[in-house]
């Protein structure tokens, strides 16, 4: 049985679909079975992140009416070993959360793990990807705005039946931090009383062309996000906790 976890902001834009494509490759390059669900209807891009956007043939509509079945539906790549890509679709808002979850339980079954990139904000596709998830990783840049929108998604969390894994700080500039001009990622975490899963700095590539120098900055941080996810099998429940919030509640 897989860990199901989906990659949640609050903001857009702040790199949830760039940290579950790499994630994922990561993952399945340390022999792991991922499979990777956009739940992001309508952004609808994590096809691209992994470049692998002329091979769709079927998306989530067609495994949650039946057309496809769910191992026919997922896009594999030589390029990145074990893992496999549920594509989303646009126009397909309508998909209940129920139905989300269902196919979510099967995948789960037959993989490691299962990262569902869910869309911006707290609203029906954040309630889709994180109903059918178990863990959420948050993920944030140190801009404030970021910051004040992960705070709020991890308020929206306490109703839900999942543990948050820790948060993951995307678009770090080590330089612009040791100079004292931006917030460190365990500032951060330590103001949200979240585990840090892992900073990972700007990059001039994009996407996952970032991983692909073996040496490149971008590589080593997210085999440190990956293997600090992996080995955090605990987690917690937000409604189990004193809930701080960082910028007071409406
Ligand atoms: N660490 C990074 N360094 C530079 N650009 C990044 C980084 N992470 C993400 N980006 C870029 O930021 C943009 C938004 O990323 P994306 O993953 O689509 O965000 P989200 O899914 O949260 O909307 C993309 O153009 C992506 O290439
Ligand atoms: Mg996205």
């Amino acid at each position: 049985m897989a860990r199901i976890i989906a990659v949640v902001s609050g903001k857009g834009g702040v790199g949830k679909t760039t940290v579950t494509a790499n994630l994922g490759i990561i993952l399945g390059g340390m022999g792991y079975k991922v499979t990777l669900i956009d739940a992001d209807v309508g952004l609808n891009n994590l096809d691209i992140a992994l470049g692998l956007e002329d091979r769709v043939v079927y998306d989530v509509f067609d495994v949650i009416s039946g057309r496809a079945l769910p191992e026919e539906a997922l896009i594999g790549s030589q390029d990145f070993p074990g893992v496999g890509l549920l594509p989303s679709v646009k126009g397909s808002e309508g998909i209940k959360a129920a139905a989300f979850q269902a196919i979510t339980a099967i995948y789960a079954k037959t993989a490691d793990y299962v990262l569902i990139d869910a869309p911006a904000g707290v609203e029906q596709g954040f309630h889709r990807a994180v109903s059918a998830a178990k863990e959420v990783v948050i993920v944030t840049t140190p801009h404030l705005s970021a910051v004040k929108d992960a705070d709020r998604t991890l308020e929206a969390l306490g109703v839900y039946d999942v543990d948050v894994c820790g948060l993951v700080v995307n678009r770090v500039i080590p330089e612009r931090v040791q100079k004292g001009e931006a917030v460190s990622g365990d500032a951060i975490a330590g103001l949200m009383r979240l585990k840090l899963l892992g900073e990972l700095p700007e990059s001039d590539e994009i996407g996952i062309n970032s991983l692909s120098a073996p040496r490149s900055e971008s590589r080593k941080a997210y085999i440190r996000l990956a293997e600090a996810i992996d080995s955090d099998k605990e987690g917690y429940r937000v409604s189990e906790r004193k809930r701080f919030f960082l910028f007071g509640r409406k």
